[in-house]
């Protein structure tokens, strides 16, 4: 469970960000064929923690019977409202999901477990209100802990409610050590650029340039595959996909 102080970074920056973040994530899992990787079967219930603006949830909306968004945030719920009909909304915490145990089929988080210093509690809550699977995705560093190190401290300077990017083998033990038995995993890439993963309409040009600095002195040390051309910058984004069953 983050402390108060995380918390409040957390809530800060996505009630800041909510508008623009809304829009600039649409379609971003769209490549990695989740659904299917999920095993989600015809009116399931399908949970996600840190839901946010339920870019990621919405992929479920065909298959699911039952949609439920819990996030810290309420102001990426009220964006989730907006873009999106059909999902319960709670403001909760993944540390303490307000969900009974064994109740929803799919209980899942993308791009959530990041922002989250210890992770154990929500994993160990995610298996407990689990009945059959869960689901993490989340981006990746490299296993080479100078590139780990480097790949935080450029995503911090982006983002202060970072906490850590983690490798594939952190993941693995995590979700482990959480009671859990992994069935799948897949890791997907994207080439993403700097100019939209740092728009000028969402972080204040302060941060854009001290990013943007890091990138041009620092990059090859992040393992993110920072590359030039035509005088745009773009990093590799890797994001890994885990399925798995409460023991
Ligand atoms: C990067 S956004 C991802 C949103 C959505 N999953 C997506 O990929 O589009 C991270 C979200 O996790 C939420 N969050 C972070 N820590 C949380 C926690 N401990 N419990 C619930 N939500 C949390 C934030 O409020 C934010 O909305």
């Amino acid at each position: 469970m983050p402390s108060d102080g995380d918390r409040s970074t957390i809530q800060n920056e996505f009630t800041r960000t909510a508008k623009t973040f809304g829009e600039r994530t649409i379609g971003r899992f769209d490549h990695m064929g989740v659904v299917a990787f999920s095993r989600a079967e015809s009116g399931s219930s399908v949970c996600e923690v840190g839901a946010g603006t339920g870019n990621f949830l919405s992929l479920f909306s065909d298959v699911a019977g039952h949609l439920i968004a819990v996030d810290l945030t309420e102001a990426m719920l009220l964006e989730a409202r907006r873009l999106h009909d059909r999902m319960d909304l709670v403001i909760g915490d993944g540390g303490g999901i307000p969900l009974r145990s064994s109740s929803i089929d799919l209980v899942s988080c993308a791009q959530m477990l990041h922002h989250v210093g210890d992770p154990l509690p929500v994993l160990t809550e995610m298996a407990r209100v689990s009945r059959k699977h869960v689901l993490v995705v989340d981006q990746i560093s490299t296993e080479e802990p100078s590139e780990i190190e480097a790949m935080n401290a450029i995503e911090m300077l982006r983002d202060p409610s970072h906490a850590s990017s983690r490798p594939p083998s952190a993941l693995r033990s995590l979700l482990s050590e959480a009671g859990l038995d992994i069935v799948d995993e897949a890791i997907h890439e994207t080439q993403d650029s700097f100019s939209k993963w740092m728009g000028a309409d969402e972080f204040p040009q302060r941060r854009v340039d001290a990013v943007m600095s890091f990138v041009e002195t620092r990059g090859p040390e992040t393992g993110m595959g920072w590359t030039l051309q035509d005088g745009e910058w773009s990093f590799v984004r890797r994001r890994m996909m885990l399925l798995a069953s409460p023991k």
